[in-house]
């Protein structure tokens, strides 16, 4: 009896320090990858905010930069490449032993100027070639997977109207694919768009993967997302998405996943986003400067394990996970659509500290989840 009582007063700080060691990537080992990304903008977070570097070595076995692989950052002008920021972000994701995403080769925002001012279409897609060329080849060896394109569609499913299709064709993400593929047979090449839980807009995303895989051009995933909200897309709407998306027969990711917790104008009839700049100031929307009430804390712990139990579920279809950013501190979300807000989208809060909605990850029991 005596030696069962000393046994467990020597095992129970191992117990509980192990306990409280278990990250998300360990408990998520077994079902994705877990990612989050590393951003430079602002806040230059590469050099100067070590603690961040430490949660995502710590939690994370992906890293995608936020935005310094991005046209604007990586080709700024036309014949000048720009890789140092990038660079960082790789070393480091290496030096850790993590899945590097490329994002993004083609994508109609953040494009510097120039590129639109290129008139003649012959010269316009050798650009976009050689752009492909220049930033795949740099990273070879060391970016997993390229985010080729990125949000081609509109939300009914057909292209969206971008200088892409204007000066490459219908059959740009065709071209954008063989180039990255013809650059790097060995990298993974993905598509990445948003609103994938609405109907049509996924039937559009099935039409291009099915449409590479007959002309026999070669597509390895396909990128949901996530920007969701505490009660939008439904969890019913995102199991279809996956189960859908699933059946071409790639593999599928969550991509950049945050669950806003404020109120965003985005449907709000007539309105452009440009004039979501009358809503900055107006605490209507902006509801939690000085902190997140508990009720919406508790419901945002609930959002993040019920999403979670079911990639856990459709783990079978789902290769990666990954958060966009890791703070509350950080998030695109404070800035977007309408800027200067308080957001509490993510895992980790303003202080870097764990909040609830981590914790009841790591604790989820997965044994019976089917
Ligand atoms: C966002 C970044 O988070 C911001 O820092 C930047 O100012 C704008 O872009 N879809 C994407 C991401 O594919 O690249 C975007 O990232 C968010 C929406």
């Amino acid at each position: 009896m005596k030696k069962i009582f000393i046994l467990f007063f020597i095992s129970f700080p191992f117990f509980a320090c192990s306990q409280e060691k278990v990250s998300l990537k360990d408990k998520f080992e077994d079902y994705f990858l877990i990612g989050a990304t590393i951003n430079q903008e602002d806040y230059q977070i590469i050099d100067k905010d070590e603690k961040i570097l430490k949660i995502v070595s710590e939690d994370f076995n992906s890293v995608t930069p936020e935005n310094s692989m991005k046209w604007m950052h990586s080709h700024p002008e036309h014949s000048k490449f720009t890789f140092s920021n990038a660079q960082k972000i790789t070393d480091f994701a290496k030096e850790n032993d993590m899945y590097l995403l490329g994002h993004t080769l083609v994508w109609h925002n953040q494009v510097p100027d120039y590129v639109s001012k290129i008139e003649d279409k012959s010269k316009f897609n050798l650009h976009v070639k050689n752009h492909i060329f220049q930033l795949v080849t740099r990273f070879k060896g060391k970016v997993d997977m390229w985010d080729v394109v990125n949000e081609a569609l509109n939300d009914d499913g057909t292209l969206r109207e971008t200088i892409f299709l204007e000066m490459m064709g219908d059959n740009y993400i065709e071209k954008a694919f063989q180039y990255a593929n013809d650059t790097d047979p060995n990298v993974e090449l993905a598509y990445n768009d948003y609103n994938l839980y609405k109907p049509k807009k996924r039937k559009g995303a099935i039409k291009i993967i099915n449409s590479l895989k007959d002309k026999g051009i070669r597509i390895d995933a396909v990128g949901i997302q996530a920007h969701w909200d505490l009660h939008f897309p439904s969890i019913e709407e995102i199991e279809e998405t996956i189960v859908d998306l699933a059946a071409t027969g790639i593999d599928v990711m969550i991509t950049e996943l945050d669950i806003t917790v404020i109120p965003n104008p985005y449907e709000l009839a007539g309105i452009a986003r440009e004039e979501f700049k009358k809503f900055e100031g107006d605490k209507k929307w902006d509801p939690y400067q000085s902190g997140m009430p508990d009720n919406i804390q508790k419901k945002l712990t609930n959002r993040y394990k019920e999403i979670f139990e079911l990639f856990v579920k459709h783990h079978d279809k789902i290769s990666r996970v990954t958060f966009w950013g890791t703070t509350d501190k950080y998030t695109w979300r404070n800035e977007n659509p309408i800027r200067g807000r308080t957001d509490y989208p993510l895992l980790f809060d303003r202080d870097y500290k764990k909040k609830p909605a981590y914790k009841a990850l790591v604790e989820m029991d997965l044994s019976n989840i089917d």
